[in-house]
């Protein structure tokens, strides 16, 4: 290496997605009782995240919690109150509009509605083409990528003289994904994936982007309500609560041992099919604050059956406890478990 070149760390070129104390802030008016005063909603309240190339991400969180907006902040779909978004390296947080263009198609989204992400009065073969089209990519080219992806998302040809209302929700989703990988994005949100097929299909959906993934090494973010999604298909998994990360690890290391209250309130929700195990359920108590009046405290005081008169007081941090797991709660101490 010669003596003025940056020196570059092998774990820096791995990031692809870096998002470093991210904010979003909404102003809100609030009816009568705040005497037209506005109030803030905080639907990011200091989110920071690394993702690596070729990992599958894991967002986890009921609904409102910030999910869909940490997807939409990493993509620059707005701008964002306060923090960093660096992707591939490149701070992109103050980039305009027409900034962002070069950066778009290396940025793609999958939402969680297969049948509202394609023009019903399109053919599939039109609607994936125009991918190619905005992009400037020869029509050969765009032709041969489509087949090679049919092919991947195990679709015959014949999808693409067919209309979005002759398909059923998963082979839409499947050609959702199909589209969003026409460009050979390097980063990729799928926002609510599975969230609207019937469980039988979202497990065919799973197991297509794990395929996908190993054939064509994406990146992704990967949002859900669900646990048991998460843990399917995720190398990390970070659990979100009101604009916060609470606890976030690689997905082994977390499923192993559940640490936060909030993410063992969330796991011990799902039914078992063993309704017998069902007994120990923790049901999520008191009311859910709103990311207006958020408490000074932990945000999830109000919920939770170990708060202290600390937890009311103090905000927790998220504290590092080892093997690169995180949790911001009072109950644990830097590098302990308990
Ligand atoms: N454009 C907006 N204006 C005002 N509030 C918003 C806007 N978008 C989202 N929110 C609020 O931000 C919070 C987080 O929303 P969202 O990210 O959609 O949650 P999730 O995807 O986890 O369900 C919610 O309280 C939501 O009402
Ligand atoms: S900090 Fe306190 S209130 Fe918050 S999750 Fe931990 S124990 Fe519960
Ligand atoms: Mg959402």
């Amino acid at each position: 290496m010669r003596e003025n070149e940056p020196m570059i760390t092998e774990s820096d070129q791995e990031i692809i997605m870096d998002v470093r104390d991210i904010k979003k802030y909404y102003p809100v008016a609030r009816g009568s009782f705040s005497k037209g005063k506005k109030k803030t909603l905080k639907a990011l309240d200091g989110v920071s995240l690394k993702i690596k190339k070729g990992e599958i991400f894991g967002i986890v969180g009921e609904s409102g919690c910030g999910k869909s907006t940490l997807g939409r902040a990493m993509l620059r779909l707005f701008d964002i109150t306060d923090g960093q978004v660096i992707f591939q390296g490149q701070d992109i947080t103050h980039f305009s509009r027409r900034q962002m263009k070069n950066y778009r198609r290396d940025m793609q989204m999958i939402f969680q509605n297969p049948y509202s992400s394609f023009n019903p009065k399109l053919k599939i073969g039109t609607s994936l083409r125009e991918v190619g089209q905005v992009y400037g990519m020869s029509q050969e080219k765009t032709g041969e990528k489509i087949r090679e992806l049919l092919d991947y998302i195990h679709l015959p040809e014949d999808m693409l003289v067919r209309s979005p209302g002759e398909l059923s929700g998963g082979q839409l989703q499947r050609l959702a994904i199909a589209r969003a990988l026409i460009l050979d994005p390097s980063f990729i949100v799928a926002d609510e994936p599975v969230s609207a097929l019937d469980v039988s299909v979202q497990a065919q959906i799973l197991n297509l982007i794990t395929d996908l993934r190993k054939k064509m090494g994406m990146t992704m973010l990967f949002i859900s309500h669900e646990m048991t999604v998460v843990e399917h298909i995720c190398d990390q998994v970070a659990v979100m609560y009101l604009g916060k990360v609470m606890e976030v690890a690689p997905t082994k290391v977390l499923f192993k041992n559940l640490l936060h209250p909030y993410t063992q309130a969330l796991m011990s929700a799902i039914p078992k099919a063993d309704p017998e195990a069902n007994t120990q359920r923790i049901m999520l108590e008191g009311d859910i604050p709103n990311a207006i009046d958020l408490p000074l405290g932990c945000r999830f005081a109000s919920r939770c059956r170990f708060c202290t008169e600390e937890c009311k007081k103090v905000s927790p941090q998220l504290t590092d406890v080892g093997d690169g797991h995180f949790v911001a709660c009072h109950r644990y101490k830097e590098g302990g478990k308990s």
